[in-house]
């Protein structure tokens, strides 16, 4: 069995980044497409963004954090987090474009799920196994990778969340994050991916790096009036707030 997916997550609305990685890969040649999550938020193009994965067969997608707050939103529930005043202008702009097809189809996603792909297990999460919502570094405690494979009934987890690319075997489970397509922390606005290849029950990982016109989301987010935190934050590929 041989088999190549294609990981993608945190995207955050970023249709020019996601648009330039589209374009890279020609994704007809993959299996499969794995989304970790992070539909939607701090960039302005989240119909497009949903829009295009809604389309396609042979793709797995769960929710991130920022797609379960809208959808909190859109409940007409009440928003704790975040706190911060130009979040929280993001997240209240973004519920208030979405269409009404793609809000349907956000709810239709889960929180985690689960794969198999000959006899290899594959765990899908946008937090951890443990918690939708923890960031896993690769620089965390080596303890931390221990706790979550042992008893892991996956020899794969694909996570998302902390924004950080990285692929790490700990007692021979395989965590593999691809970074975030257009939401970067590191200095480098350019766009993450990963690479997964399944092959007699051999895995490889292989992340790249991809330039996209940054300025269309700039040129966007000042068209919407939105928080020139962010512009900034699209144009050196860091977190600001
Ligand atoms: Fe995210």
């Amino acid at each position: 069995m041989k088999k190549k997916i294609l990981l993608l997550g945190d995207i955050h609305s970023n249709y020019p980044a996601l648009k330039a990685v589209w374009k890279y890969i020609r994704p007809d040649r993959f299996d499969l497409i794995i989304n970790t999550g992070d539909f939607t938020v701090y960039s302005t193009f989240p119909n497009e963004t949903i829009q295009l994965f809604r389309e396609r067969k042979k793709t797995i997608c769960i929710l991130g954090n920022t797609d379960r707050r809208i959808l909190r939103i859109l409940k007409g529930k009440k928003l704790k987090s975040p706190k911060k005043k130009e979040k929280r202008v993001m997240y209240f702009w973004t519920s208030e474009k979405l269409l009404p097809e793609n809000v349907a189809y956000l709810k239709s996603l889960p929180k985690q799920t689960d794969l198999t792909l000959g006899s290899v297990c594959i765990g899908l999460f946008h937090g951890t196994r443990d918690d939708a919502d923890e960031e896993l570094f690769p620089d965390a405690p080596e303890d931390r990778f221990r706790k979550l494979a042992k008893n892991s009934p996956y020899k794969i987890h694909i996570m998302g969340h902390s924004h950080v690319p990285y692929h790490k075997v700990v007692d021979g489970v395989h965590f593999i994050n691809p970074g975030s397509v257009g939401r970067m922390f590191d200095g480098d606005p350019r766009a993450s991916f990963a690479i997964l290849k399944i092959s007699s029950g051999k895995i490889g990982v292989e992340h790249f790096r991809i330039p996209y016109p940054v300025k269309e989301v700039v040129k966007s987010l000042k068209k919407n009036r939105l928080p020139d935190i962010y512009t900034k934050m699209f144009q050196i590929g860091k977190k600001l707030n």
